[in-house]
């Protein structure tokens, strides 16, 4: 995994042309981009192909099926071009191993939501969270997700998956403080809207990255 600038760019935008022109001026800045549903139903699972030849891709469809079914995905969207994929650990071990097995095929990354960064994740995925992160360590992903919005489940986190990646969302817009989610253990921050919704994308992922270094 590319831990350069620890920051990966949510680039949950509608229109190509802007995903385009936000990831070319953020290339230097980010080590991934993230795109996930909102951007591929708008654009084509081609826009994953577009992205990838201007910074690596994390493919965020949060993979929640059968394993077949996760198989299948993923490898789709590994041959269109990501990097990485993110999958759901809930569905169970057989469904996230399956998701394992095809980002190995694939050379790609794997990670494994745990616990969401919203409120209503405290509800159901909050209580399940520890049990989640070990049965991912288990299956061999290469990460797992984990929110920012609650940096003391990053450090609970962090002491369950040992050496693997945390990359924490939830910084900026929903609350999380980037360097606390880092103080924390995660490795590295999701960040969208405070940068995406910008008047100034460039110089607002600059001011995130004065504070983390
Ligand atoms: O705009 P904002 O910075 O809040 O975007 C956070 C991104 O991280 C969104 O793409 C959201 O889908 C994603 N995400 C999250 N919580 C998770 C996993 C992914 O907020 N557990």
């Amino acid at each position: 995994m590319i831990l350069n600038s620890r920051l990966i760019l949510a680039l949950d935008v509608l229109s190509r042309d802007r995903a385009l022109h936000l990831a070319t001026a953020l290339k230097d800045r980010v080590d991934y981009v993230k795109v996930g549903y909102p951007l591929i139903l708008a654009a084509g699972l081609d826009i994953v192909g577009e992205i990838a030849r201007i910074a690596p891709v994390i493919a965020d469809l949060k993979i929640a099926d059968i394993p077949n079914t996760n198989t299948l995905i993923c490898e789709e969207v590994l041959d269109s071009g990501a990097a990485g994929i993110i999958a759901h650990a809930f569905v169970g071990r057989d469904s996230l191993s399956a998701c394992v097995e095809a980002a190995r095929e694939a050379g790609g990354l794997v990670f494994a939501v745990t616990e969401m960064s919203h409120p209503g994740a405290e509800e159901l995925m909050g209580p399940a969270a520890e049990r989640l992160a070990r049965m991912a360590a288990d299956c061999g992903v290469d990460g797992v997700v984990a929110p920012a919005t609650r940096p003391e489940r990053i450090s609970l986190v962090r002491s369950i998956v040992g050496e693997r990646a945390i990359i924490s969302p939830g910084v900026g817009v929903q609350g999380g403080s980037p360097s606390a989610a880092l103080k924390a253990g995660a490795d590295s921050l999701i960040v969208g809207r405070s940068i995406t919704e910008s008047p100034n994308p460039a110089a607002s992922a600059d001011a995130i990255l004065r504070e983390i270094r």
